[in-house]
């Protein structure tokens, strides 16, 4: 990776994988790209913006053109529960956006990173030790879109010889940018209710079980991918990954230990509930351990200690 383009840089990955590229390969070679013409500073601070709509392939190829970039980070998409508020909308930003970055990456000799998600699955998969190859027919838009994208990028890897690689991220927890409109918001959402309110009423079920993951680990599984040498590679699009798994219920019991008069209700969402009662609760990353050496750092203790500490900072709280 000589020239990286990030898309939705703007983002809940975005904002936080864009530093770490800049970090590790050198500012002047990461180009953020998002939609709205008024980033958060750091992004702007630290190294090239561009502004412009996924959707607008000649903007994309001018970029790419411009900064002879060699590898694009395809983060831009619309998560879940927006997605099935703008089923159209999210259909359109998703695999518009993801044809134009391969398209794009054909005609400029790029490599591509795809996140998929564990939204890829539905009901019908084993939601335990959920495998790696599998019958996936989610019942979300978001998911479908997920789907489609990892055919597509495996299609254009075997059709064009386009290096493809992909992620199915479980839910994200982080504390730099906020997730827009997921279903599992949740677990980052309680986070800033403890430490402002000691309460958060809750959209999903207290039982609902879903794989996690904290973001730091997210972060390296997306760069150690697009590192790993390309002959090991038997799957690429996508690689499941996880780190942790917990219900509402234990999230706050872990919480309390901290802030003991933490407080939470229940208020569901169907649309969500729903949503995540068909997405798994913990997959098996056995394949991404066995080729390119996946293994997460964080589990969900380590997550909240780190998680309360730096959001008691960020909004200038106390903890206890
Ligand atoms: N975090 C995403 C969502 O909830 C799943 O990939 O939509």
């Amino acid at each position: 990776m000589k020239s990286i383009l990030v898309t939705g840089a703007t983002g809940q990955i975005g904002v936080e994988l864009t530093q770490a590229l800049r970090d590790e390969y050198g500012a002047a070679y990461v180009t953020a790209a998002g939609h709205t013409s008024q980033p958060p500073g750091d992004l702007t601070q630290t190294g090239r913006y561009c502004h412009f709509d996924i959707r607008d392939a000649s903007a994309l190829n001018q970029v790419v053109e411009n900064y002879h970039c060699d590898t694009i980070f395809h983060l831009a998409s619309l998560l879940s529960a927006v997605a099935e508020a703008k089923p159209l909308e999210a259909w359109d930003a998703n695999m518009n956006g993801l044809i134009n970055v391969l398209e794009t990456a054909r005609t400029h000799g790029c490599a591509v990173f795809f996140p998929s998600s564990i939204g890829a699955f539905g009901p019908e998969t084993t939601g335990f030790n959920t495998p790696q190859d599998t019958i996936q027919r989610p019942k979300s838009l978001y998911g479908i879109t997920k789907v489609s994208g990892e055919l597509l990028c495996d299609y254009y890897f075997h059709r064009y010889g386009v290096d493809t690689r992909g992620l199915r991220y479980p839910g994200l927890i982080s504390n730099k940018a906020l997730p827009g409109g997921g279903t599992t918001d949740y677990a980052v959402d309680i986070f800033y209710a403890a430490v402002k309110n000691r309460h958060y009423d809750c959209f999903l079920r207290g039982d609902t079980q879903l794989d996690m993951m904290y973001m730091p680990d997210a972060i390296t599984a997306a760069i150690t991918l697009m590192e790993a040498d390309s002959a090991k590679l038997k799957h690429r699009n996508a690689f499941n990954i996880t780190a942790m798994s917990f219900t509402p219920e234990q999230l706050t019991t872990e919480i309390q230990k901290y802030l003991p008069d933490f407080t939470v209700s229940y208020c569901v969402d169907p649309v969500r509930q729903a949503i995540a009662d068909s997405w798994p609760r913990h997959m098996d990353d056995s394949a991404a351990r066995a080729e390119w050496g996946w293994e997460a750092k964080y589990d969900m203790t380590t997550m909240v200690k780190d998680m309360l500490e730096q959001i008691t900072v960020k909004l200038n709280k106390k903890l206890r």
